[in-house]
């Protein structure tokens, strides 16, 4: 017998998360069957999305998230163990799970899990980042959406962290100007130096609209939106003729407890006749090796560099998660276990 500890749900989010929003349990797991596997977690994810979700119905269950999770026992023929896997087995330190079985999202989106690829001697803590959803969040959601052409202006925004640092660099290997967005100076410092932005801006000091005057004078054809709210119309403001926005994410609402405003964009929109998406990066789940692969690609020939904030302890994941949404983390947010 196995016995697994996992955080609970234990009440529904209001305003920003707390530690009182989730609960340690510990509970002893089945013995497998067949087709299940026994799994124990290496690393855990933090995410935005899991404050972006309405947890009321899910109260007293294993709270949400990906983890890599090592193959202790199986019983499915697609599975073997020291197998390193991607799933959602959520906050919790060991599960059984069917191997055919889709992992629940907590609401209705199902998602398969799958043993990684080789990731050709990186670490295994990727496959939650840069070589797996957030780094195909960027490579999908940017390409796809905004379809950016060398000498192009680029906006980014939440800049510094997994999804922004990525798309940005994605920009730059496209041969485009790359502005970005972060809430400190360090995160700002960090965007020019190390990661080859052309212009960054800390958000919390400065004026957006003059920032952009300064960093982008003939206008901005693409902006990867991973904030939403009063920047957002800012920039949609200034963006040029057939500009591209891709709305990634608008986490500067994610902890409000009243409905957001922002000023009106259908006049910058239509004046300039803008083309708009939002997307779920699991719509290219069919082509989720692709991604992986050509981000494996780009950070061998050096082009792509990756961050992360290590957090260590599964009894550290809430306030890893807390510290996520406060904007603590460079780069993508992980817990070793
Ligand atoms: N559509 C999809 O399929 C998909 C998939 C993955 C992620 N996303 C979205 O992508 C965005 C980034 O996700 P991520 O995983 O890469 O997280 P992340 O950027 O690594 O971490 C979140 C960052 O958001 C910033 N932030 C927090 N509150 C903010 C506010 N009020 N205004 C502006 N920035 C704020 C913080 O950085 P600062 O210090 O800069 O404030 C924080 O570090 C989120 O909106 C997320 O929901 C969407």
């Amino acid at each position: 017998m196995v016995k697994a500890r996992k955080w609970i749900i234990a009440k529904n989010f209001e305003g920003a998360p707390k530690e009182s929003n989730f609960k340690l349990v510990e509970e002893e797991l089945p013995a497998i069957k067949n087709g299940e596997i026994l799994l124990e977690a290496l690393y855990f994810s933090v995410d935005p999305y899991m404050r972006a979700f309405d947890l009321s119905g899910l109260i007293g269950q294993r709270m949400v998230g990906s983890q890599v999770a090592k193959v202790l026992e199986s019983k499915h023929q697609g599975y073997k163990p020291g197998d390193l896997v991607m799933g959602y087995f959520g906050w919790q330190s060991h599960s059984v799970h069917h191997g055919d079985e889709p992992c629940s999202l907590g609401l209705d989106s199902k998602i398969k899990p799958y043993v990684m690829p080789d990731f050709q001697g990186l670490s295994p803590s990727l496959g939650l980042g840069v070589l797996g959803m957030p780094g195909n969040t960027s490579y999908f959601g940017f390409l796809e959406i905004c379809q950016p052409k060398a000498g192009e202006t680029v906006v980014v925004n939440a800049a510094a962290g997994a999804v922004g640092m990525h798309v940005g660099q994605i920009a730059k290997i496209k041969g485009c100007k790359v502005i970005g967005f972060a809430g400190s100076d360090d995160k700002v410092d960090w965007l020019k130096k190390e990661i080859g932005f052309d212009a960054a801006y800390n958000y919390k000091k400065v004026d957006i609209d003059a920032a952009l005057a300064e960093a982008a004078p003939n206008g901005v054809d693409c902006y990867f939106d991973n904030v939403g709210g009063e920047m957002s119309s800012t920039v949609i403001n200034r963006m040029n003729h057939f500009g591209r926005i891709s709305i990634c994410g608008a986490i500067s609402a994610y902890n409000d407890t009243e409905k957001p405003k922002a000023t009106i964009i259908q006049g910058a929109m239509n004046r300039s006749e803008l083309k708009m998406e939002g997307f779920m990066v699991y719509r290219w789940e069919d082509r989720w090796l692709e991604g992986i692969k050509q981000n494996i690609a780009w950070i061998k020939e050096g082009k792509l560099k990756y961050q992360e904030t290590v957090t260590k302890g599964f009894e550290n994941i809430p306030k890893a998660f807390i510290e996520m949404m406060e904007g603590k983390n460079f780069g993508k947010a992980v817990i070793k276990a």
